[in-house]
């Protein structure tokens, strides 16, 4: 470091894509991974329904999926998978929700705005932390995200979850399923999308049922009106094809190809154990990083609940805290500005209502070099924007 602060590093990651979704494409993608695409076909077409299939089949053998869980491609991304199970099974029972960043709130805001339950227990905490999960109710059914994308804190294991619950686990794992190994039998409904951890694109949700959830949809018909794109039953029984590709409107083949390459990427890397070890070791890479910094620390207070996906870092720097909070906001997204224009990371600011600092997307299709080669520019613009706004002040 000179007096000035730390020189510019010369050596930039060279994929310099750290957003938190849609995510970075695998090593090596390139537009002929798509050349195979089923295009300008129906997707009900023998060759349409058996690529659909595929996608099913294949993420089921990578994820280890139960072999009784039921696995569908839905509309609308992984919002569209959680809202299609919020609308089609709650109501049942009282539920409790966890909420500590800014999707779990939403979930909340649909199950008491829109749906307007009103039996309903909130566990919630701020930015950084998790809500006592000791607290949940088997008894009642429970909704929460397996990793809060937005604050980098995840649930650490589902030993808090009953094996002998009476209400259903739903839980939205988009930016978890891939990269964190998911107690698939305690779960009830797991939810995600394509554009995250595998880096597919974006716009179809996927959606992992337990037989206790399908007994649910089978016994249960909620009290409001449910969209087409939300109904996973006729006549009162599993709309069973939906669960082999027969999707309920039409998907995006060129997408289906698209994740299907994926899906070959991570078989031929080893499976999600190898999915897992490139994420962890990204966290890892960055806690090496936050052990040495006088200026940044993990947004997740408990290191047993931090995230491997979206590293989320908040700046706790003296000077940093003094300032006012539009100052820091705005000093925060200076950062994040001058690491995109400087050429060293794109998409590192912290999610709009997440505490100012930097998220630093981990998953398995960014690579520990990349990771490693970013570390020293964050030191460098931060020192810049230190100060170049002390000079303002
Ligand atoms: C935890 C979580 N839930 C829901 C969403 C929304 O996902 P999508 O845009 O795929 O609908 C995201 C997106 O980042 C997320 O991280």
């Amino acid at each position: 470091m000179t007096d000035s602060g730390p020189r510019q590093p010369t050596v930039r990651p060279r994929d310099t894509r750290f957003s938190s979704g849609p995510c970075s494409k695998r090593p090596g993608w390139s537009l002929a991974a798509l050349e195979r695409a089923c295009l300008g076909r129906s997707h009900r077409s023998a060759e349409g329904r058996a690529k659909l299939g595929e996608v099913i089949e294949r993420s089921r053998r990578v994820l280890g999926l139960p072999a009784d869980h039921r696995l569908a491609i839905v509309p609308a991304s992984d919002t569209g998978a959680v809202e299609m199970a919020l609308w089609s099974l709650l109501g049942a029972r009282g539920v409790d929700i966890l909420a500590w960043e800014s999707f779990g709130r939403g979930w909340l805001s649909d199950i008491t705005k829109e749906l307007k339950l009103d039996d309903v227990r909130v566990l919630d905490t701020d930015y950084g932390a998790l809500p006592d999960l000791d607290q949940v109710d088997p008894d009642r059914d429970v909704v929460f995200t397996w990793n809060g994308t937005t604050s980098g804190v995840r649930v650490p294991n589902g030993d808090w979850i009953s094996d002998r619950r009476a209400g259903l686990t739903i839980c939205d794992a988009t930016s978890a399923v891939f990269a964190m190994d998911l107690p698939w039998h305690k779960l009830d409904v797991v939810t995600w999308s394509w554009q995250k951890v595998l880096g597919g694109e974006a716009a179809h949700g996927m959606l992992a049922l337990s037989p206790r959830a399908v007994e649910r949809l089978e016994s249960y018909r909620p009290p409001w009106p449910l969209p087409k794109i939300f109904r996973m039953t006729k006549a009162g029984k599993l709309n069973e094809a939906l669960f082999k590709g027969d999707t309920i409107n039409t998907p995006s083949m060129l997408c289906v190809e698209d994740i299907l390459d994926a899906l070959t990427w991570a078989e031929e890397i080893g499976g999600q154990p190898a999915l897992i070890a490139r994420a962890e070791g990204n966290l890892a890479a960055l806690r090496r990083w936050v052990e040495a910094s006088d200026w940044a620390d993990f947004l997740a207070e408990d290191p047993a609940n931090r995230s491997c996906t979206s590293i989320c870092l908040k700046i706790v720097d003296p000077w940093f805290q003094g300032l006012e909070a539009a100052d820091q906001a705005a000093a925060a997204k200076a950062l994040a500005k001058l690491l995109a224009e400087a050429g060293a990371g794109q998409d590192l600011g912290a999610y709009r209502d997440a505490p100012p600092g930097l998220r630093i997307w981990g998953g398995a299709t960014v690579a520990q070099e990349d990771i490693e080669a970013l570390l020293p520019w964050l030191d460098w613009a931060y020192s810049k924007i230190k100060a170049e706004q002390a000079a303002v002040v």
